[in-house]
């Protein structure tokens, strides 16, 4: 009932791990199948030396119920914002990497196994790096490829979201790695851009098999009012980073809506801010075919035991009621409508009040 078809990969439910803490290691990723994960995508691997800031990673930001204080302090009785991250990606060599996604995929021949790959795209050599990730990481048994178009955080003006920004340079990526990949490639977009539909245009016309997205949103931590601090800095000093979590849940839904829309029959994996099944359901029903989860998982014994299980067990649950018996019974029912603002029905002559009803208008 939870299978599912996507890129041409079967996978036993839609669920995977987004490219992340969650699996950084071979530990994390065996556990994560263990756990009932229908894929996981590896944490991102390169092949330039990569050096973490010196201090917390990660942390994340939260609300107390009924004020409106928001903060990064851990305190009882909070509701989670958001995470907030400027890590890099995997320190660990491709060396590292390689024989441990082998090892993973025979032990887990049916779990899908997604490789996040970053290079530059600065000269031919950089193009070369992405076609010897790529090739490495499919020789291992590797179902599909990711490329991370879109981190947030990289001073490199050829790598990461920089390269996503830019869609000839996304393209000219996307299509050296198509050259030599025998598995599905993805990219991974960044929100970070006016119309993510140029970015998505030039990823498919390079031979793209899907969009993965999003990614975190570039963003600071706040300043404490006591203190005077960023809450996450490192000797006072901070960089824009990326903001993940339920805050991003409406934003990348907005940005999916937006590709799904324009390119109605291609493949998408949705990502941002899920937690449960209600919350995956709305890139379903937007048209994707796969979701992906990363804050959720972190706080929840670093790989998500008891968030798959919700995913599974909601999914379920609503299939039975609704009589769906597979994910394209529902896949893109909603796509339709997100229209114009000028598409809304406005009320008939005497019945405006100049829209002064609602919460937050006065009377
Ligand atoms: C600490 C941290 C590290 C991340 N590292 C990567 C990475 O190496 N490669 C990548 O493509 N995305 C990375 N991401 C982004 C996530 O894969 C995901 O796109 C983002 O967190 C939004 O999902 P979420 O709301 O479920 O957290 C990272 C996110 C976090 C919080």
């Amino acid at each position: 009932m939870l299978g599912t078809v996507f890129t041409g990969l079967r996978f036993e439910n839609p669920f995977l791990l987004a490219s992340a803490p969650p699996t950084e290691s071979e530990s994390n990723i065996m556990r994560a199948f263990d756990a009932g994960w229908g894929g996981v995508v590896t944490k991102t691997i390169g092949l330039h030396p990569v050096a973490n800031v010196a201090g917390p990673k990660t942390k994340f930001l939260r609300a107390t119920p009924d004020s409106p204080h928001l903060s990064m302090q851990k305190r009882p009785g909070t509701a989670l914002h958001s995470s907030w991250n400027w890590e890099l990606i995997s320190d660990k060599t491709l060396d590292w990497w390689i024989p441990r996604l082998g090892r993973i995929k025979k032990a887990h021949p049916a779990k899908m196994l997604v490789a996040s790959i970053m290079a530059g795209s600065g000269s031919d050599e950089e193009l070369r790096h992405w076609q010897e990730l790529a090739t490495a990481c499919q020789d291992q048994g590797a179902d599909a490829l990711e490329l991370n178009l879109s981190c947030p955080h990289m001073d490199r003006k050829d790598m990461g979201s920089n390269i996503g920004k830019d869609p000839e340079l996304l393209s000219v990526v996307t299509q050296a790695v198509k050259e030599v990949s025998k598995v599905p490639v993805w990219a991974k977009l960044t929100p970070s851009t006016t119309d993510i539909v140029v970015e998505a245009r030039g990823a498919f016309l390079a031979g793209a098999d899907a969009i993965t997205s999003s990614n975190t949103f570039p963003s600071l931590p706040l300043i404490d009012p006591e203190t005077l601090e960023f809450e996450m800095n490192v000797d006072g000093l901070v960089s824009s980073g990326g903001l993940g979590g339920p805050a991003i849940l409406p934003l990348s839904l907005a940005k999916m809506a937006q590709m799904t829309q324009a390119f109605p029959d291609r493949s998408f994996s949705g990502i941002g801010g899920v937690a449960e099944f209600a919350h995956a359901l709305n890139y379903f029903l937007l048209g994707c075919g796969t979701v992906q989860v990363c804050t959720a998982a972190m706080l929840d014994h670093a790989v998500g035991p008891n968030v798959i299980k919700r995913l599974t067990a909601g999914m379920t649950e609503t299939m039975e009621k609704r009589g769906w018996a597979s994910l394209d019974d529902f896949r893109g029912a909603m796509r339709e409508r997100v229209v114009a603002h000028s598409k809304i029905r406005r009320p008939d002559g005497d019945a405006y009040h100049g829209g002064y009803e609602g919460e937050g208008y006065a009377s």
